[in-house]
């Protein structure tokens, strides 16, 4: 346990983060422009604070077979930066699941790992950052956040919501409350996001994702 004053491989990953939300494009949509800079806004309050940093036990999960690719592939792009904070800190990054009951299938292909929120390492209560790794050919299935504001940024691969839209690294995909959506990968290479989460913080801290049932 320490402040993050004394991690300076983590203040370069959230100023990336920050340049990330601060420089990506909103498209002209006033929506997604008022996300992008509540998320600055809430990393500015955070990181004005010294937040506290207490690191879980790191660990590895199947998917992280692929995180080597994906940094490989990101680090060509112009999301390189954020690519290469996160290569910077893999050693200790906690890998999750986010589920009560995981589907088989999905639990060799996908996981999570935060990097700022209630549940640290970066400790916030008003905040969740962090970053989602997905090998080849996966599909995320249907689901939605109650009461939680989401933006996925591509860092390395593609990725499509739902049949609508595909992803290239620097794209954001905006989820408001709700919004279900499902995600697929790519055939042939890894895809890494980054991700934020606006809302109460009763709801980021507890926030429990669930799969749509499908009829
Ligand atoms: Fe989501």
């Amino acid at each position: 346990m320490g402040k993050l004053s004394d991690q300076v491989d983590w203040q370069y990953l959230l100023r990336e983060f920050w340049l990330l939300y601060r420089f990506g494009s909103a498209g002209g949509n006033p929506t997604i422009r008022s996300h992008l800079k509540e998320v600055r806004n809430r990393l500015n309050a955070e990181l004005e604070k010294n937040p506290t940093v207490a690191f879980d036990q790191p660990n590895h999960l199947p998917v992280c077979a692929w995180f080597n690719r994906a940094i490989d592939q990101g680090l060509n792009e112009r999301t390189a930066p954020l690519a290469r904070a996160v290569m910077r800190v893999q050693d200790q990054l906690t890998w999750r699941y986010g589920y009560e009951r995981m589907r088989p299938g999905l639990a060799r292909k996908y996981a999570y790992a935060e990097l700022l929120g209630p549940n640290g390492p970066v400790i916030s209560e008003n905040l969740i950052l962090g970053i989602v790794l997905f090998a080849p050919k996966c599909t995320y299935p249907e689901h939605s956040h109650d009461g939680i504001s989401e933006s996925y940024i591509c860092i390395s691969g593609s990725i499509s919501d739902s049949n609508y839209s595909v992803f290239s690294p620097g794209s954001l995909l905006f989820n408001p409350p709700k919004r279900a959506h499902r995600m697929t990968t790519g055939d042939f290479e890894p895809t890494l996001l980054a991700y934020a989460w606006t809302g109460e913080p009763e709801k980021l801290a507890n926030q429990k994702m669930d799969f749509s049932v499908r009829k």
